[in-house]
């Protein structure tokens, strides 16, 4: 067995019940004002938000909130939401939520201290001044932003591109599963197929090595038997499961901060933005090709995945089909489009065969064309 590994992450994850509360030092130690990026919803609604600001107010430490993360976050919005942190002399940034709030956190840190950066100028320009250092507090169970070096926001042009690298590093993770317990069932579903996809992928990817695969197969192993649980009923998980679920998702960030996502993200992000599909769901309904290509480039591997949950590949498939349950109808000038547009696709490269854009475009075709 070949046990050659490298592994780099150097998030501070502080985990378990009451995170927050149990360390609540830190924050003095990153300063005495802090801009709390979120979205709308998730932060209030998981009590996260609350929480933090009562240990704000007992530590005396003064909080500006910037809520305008949407969905898939654009480039401008995290370019404000750095202004306001620039404007509100913040020492440190906290960002709760799911992977859009998360990943657009990292993104205000860096504006923050580097006004030359301006919208998709992130993606070309240099970091000249050290990002403000960010805690992140997660309330779903899939994205593992926590612990990757990986921020995925939206280009001016509506493309969603990803940014990675040391500067996309949160100084903290605060990883309390009990956030996640309020999340309705359908995002429990897509987010754990999120994350199901992260193991999935980043495992079997041409950079992964023998400690991704370890992470990405205790989280395969540890999300499967729920999602066979969320498949046959609508019912919530229990506590326990969604204790379960968060876990596996850091894992599964664990392998992916590693390995990085192959062609099911790559061409995820395109249902993504032209049909509005949400992020897991997009990327896992390309998981049952991506399992062919992985079986095929490394059967060993493949076999020792299907051991650690106790199915076989048909069985998976028709397991992710049902939860993704995703009907669309594209237009072959749309398919035609994709092949074009993922010709310089690099999720193709970080992907286990030579499956291509053209194998691509007869994939969405055979997924989603109707006459
Ligand atoms: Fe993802």
């Amino acid at each position: 067995m070949n046990y050659n590994f490298s592994f780099y992450m150097p998030v501070n994850i502080l985990g378990g019940n009451n995170a927050l509360q149990n360390n609540k030092n830190i924050f003095l130690s990153l300063g005495k004002k802090c801009l709390i990026v979120t979205g709308k919803t998730s932060a209030k609604k998981s009590g996260a938000l609350d929480e933090l600001i009562s240990v704000f107010d007992e530590l005396d430490i003064e909080y500006t909130v910037f809520d305008e993360i949407t969905e898939n976050p654009l480039t401008k919005t995290c370019c404000d939401g750095g202004k306001v942190a620039r404007n509100f002399n913040a020492d440190f940034v906290v960002g709760i939520g799911g992977g859009s709030p998360l990943d657009a956190s990292k993104a205000v840190c860096v504006y923050a201290t580097n006004p030359h950066i301006i919208n998709d100028g992130i993606y070309t320009e240099k970091v000249e001044n050290e990002p403000l250092p960010l805690v992140i507090i997660g309330t779903t169970s899939g994205t593992g932003s926590e612990v990757s070096g990986v921020s995925v926001l939206t280009r001016e042009n509506g493309r969603k591109q990803s940014i990675s690298g040391k500067n996309y590093y949160a100084k903290y993770a605060l990883a309390d599963a009990k956030y996640t317990y309020s999340v309705p069932y359908r995002t429990t579903v897509s987010t754990a197929l999120d994350a199901l996809a992260h193991a999935i992928e980043s495992m079997f990817s041409p950079r992964a090595d023998f400690l991704t695969e370890q992470f990405a197969l205790i989280s395969i192993r540890m999300i499967y038997p729920i999602l066979e649980k969320l498949s046959k009923s609508e019912e919530l998980p229990t506590e326990k499961d969604r204790d379960t679920l968060y876990f596996a998702s850091l894992y599964a960030g664990f392998a992916l901060n590693k390995g990085g996502t192959g062609f099911p993200h790559g061409m995820g992000y395109a249902l993504t933005e032209d049909y509005n599909v949400p992020h897991g769901i997009a990327c896992a309904v390309f998981i049952p090709q991506y399992l062919d290509e992985a079986e095929k480039a490394n059967p060993t591997l493949f076999g020792q995945v299907m051991n650690a949950i106790n199915s076989d590949k048909e069985s998976v498939k028709e397991l992710i089909a049902q939860l993704c349950d995703l009907h669309l109808s594209i237009p072959d000038e749309k398919i035609q489009g994709y092949v074009t547009r993922w010709e310089t696709l690099k999720n193709f490269k970080n992907s286990p065969t030579d499956f291509n854009n053209h194998d691509a475009g007869m994939l969405v075709k055979s997924l989603f064309y109707t006459e």
